[in-house]
């Protein structure tokens, strides 16, 4: 086996975590909101650790941090939505990363569940919880697709902890 010709820059540890969020940051994302009903009525959270699992069966996944006031609701929630933001919906992002509520909005819907359903986003994916795995401080919250939307148009992006366009 080669080693790498350059030492590596650091080795993650609680010294330089912020050094370890940027380099994390350097993988651009899609930026989505995640809603589901709570405790309190239904609440939604600003979240980029989406991700596609499987196609048959239909699984998604997403990642809610422990330490977040959210993280009871989210992971307790048998169902939920994960809306794909378009370039236009940066206010919805930024609104969904400091508040939890917030559906007094033109043209919110809620599924047969409880879920809302935000309009103008390029996808919806209606989930059934399907697990929750640990993942450190962090939940892994894997969804089974039960109904999508889905429209063509420019995404809302996310690198380096800025929001950001797509551009070929
Ligand atoms: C672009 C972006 C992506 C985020 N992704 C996640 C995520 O995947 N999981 C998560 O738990 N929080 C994520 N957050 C943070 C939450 O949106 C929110 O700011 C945080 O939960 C606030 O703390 P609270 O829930 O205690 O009010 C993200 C925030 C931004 C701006």
């Amino acid at each position: 086996m080669t080693e790498p010709t350059e030492p590596a820059d650091f080795v993650p540890d609680a010294a330089n975590s912020r050094a370890f969020r940027d380099a994390l940051g350097a993988f651009a994302t899609g930026v989505t909101v995640v809603t589901a009903p709570g405790a309190q009525g239904p609440l939604g959270i600003t979240a980029n650790s989406f991700a596609s699992v499987s196609l048959d069966p239909p699984l998604v996944l997403w990642s809610p941090a422990r330490a977040s006031r959210r993280f009871d609701d989210l992971v307790a929630a048998p169902h939920f939505a994960v809306h794909v933001l378009a370039a236009a919906q940066r206010d919805l992002a930024a609104h969904f990363s400091r508040h939890a509520q917030g559906f007094d909005l033109p043209g919110v819907a809620f599924s047969a569940q409880g879920v809302p359903v935000l309009p103008g986003c390029l996808a919806v994916f209606e989930c059934a919880r399907e697990a929750v795995h640990q993942g450190g401080d962090h939940a892994i919250v894997v969804g089974r697709v039960l109904a999508v939307r889905h429209r063509k148009g420019a995404p809302l992006v996310f690198h380096g902890g800025h929001f950001g366009g797509f551009h070929d």
